[in-house]
């Protein structure tokens, strides 16, 4: 089974991405870790304790992570796709569960150093926590085995802004410097979950599936799906986060590429974008250009057998 810590800043696709990975026998899930992103830090961890109660796991430790990026501020979240709560506006209550008195940074580099070479992160929100933890330890880029995260857009537009895709835009500079640092990273971004659409007669389907946890879900998604039907004319949704459990089940589901990945952290329009270079030497015997020489490669995802992604959700969903 494959030791895994899921970092994530819940919302609606993160809660789906859990359940997911709950109901999936290749993983131990060692620990979540919450993020802002989606909603402010409190609500990320209010959201991943119930959702834990709801899937009767409280034996998964919930630890609390970064608040703000590494400079700035929290920006506020995105209720209009996720809801006020993250959880589609259902307001559930909290339940009883607390998250550990371990920071999410802390709770990372404990398990990544206790368990060197096993541990495999997910991360679906801001890489912040990811950040910090490295900063603190750099130590674990050698230990963890390896880490999978939804964000960026190498080769196709943004979502949150043209250029930029969210999770990458709520914190540009830390996920320059998780990008940059020497562990196995791999991006599972726009260029595969813009491919990948979860459709209302599968969502509908899952939803026959009762369960406490199932039954929130996909309550929640209704005014996801929503959101997806208004701006993107979609009778369905893209799957943004559950992307990254499916890779981590089936890396062959995805056809990947190896670039170093610069991210844009000047305040402009183009704030957010990840940059692939352009190749092995950019320019027909010429070194590859400064800002991404000496930068370690890591795997993009570029495309995906999206029919495959659909039917592992839906049978692991569904049983
Ligand atoms: O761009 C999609 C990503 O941003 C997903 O992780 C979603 O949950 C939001 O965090
Ligand atoms: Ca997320």
């Amino acid at each position: 089974m494959n030791k895994l810590i899921i970092d994530t800043d819940p919302g609606v696709d993160d809660s789906m991405a859990i359940q997911f990975a709950l109901a999936s026998e290749e993983f131990h899930i060692m620990g979540i870790t919450t993020v802002f992103g989606n909603v402010n830090i409190e609500q990320a961890t209010i959201n991943a304790l119930r959702l834990l109660h709801l899937a009767a796991r409280p034996d998964i430790p919930i630890s609390k992570g970064a608040s703000k990026p590494l400079q700035g501020e929290f920006l506020g979240g995105v209720p209009f796709v996720h809801g006020n709560d993250g959880q589609g506006n259902t307001w559930r209550p909290a339940g009883p569960l607390k998250p550990i008195g371990v920071s999410a940074d802390e709770f990372i580099i404990e398990q990544v150093l206790r368990f060197p070479d096993q541990i495999s992160i997910a991360a679906l929100g801001p890489l912040t926590n990811l950040a910090t933890a490295l900063r603190k330890e750099p130590k674990i880029q050698d230990k963890v085995k390896e880490i999978v995260f939804m964000g960026g857009n190498a080769f196709c537009s943004g979502n949150a802004t043209p250029a930029a895709e969210a999770n990458i835009l709520s914190d540009p500079d830390a996920a320059d410097m998780v990008l940059g640092a020497n562990w196995p990273l791999t991006m599972v971004g726009l260029d595969v979950t813009h491919k990948t659409i979860l459709s209302r007669d599968v969502l509908d389907e899952i939803a026959l599936f009762r369960s406490p946890s199932n039954d929130h879900v996909m309550e929640a998604y209704q005014f996801y799906q929503n959101f997806f039907m208004k701006v993107n004319k979609i009778d369905g949704t893209f799957v943004h986060d559950s992307s990254v459990i499916a890779y981590l089940i089936d890396p062959g589901l995805y056809k990947t590429v190896v670039s170093p990945v610069r991210v844009e952290t000047q305040h402009g329009i183009s704030r957010g974008k990840t940059w692939p270079s352009l190749g092995e030497s950019d320019h027909e015997g010429a070194e590859v250009l400064e800002p991404w020489r000496n930068r370690p490669k890591i795997k993009i995802c570029l495309d995906v057998k999206d029919r495959m992604v659909i039917q592992l959700i839906r049978q692991r969903l569904t049983r």
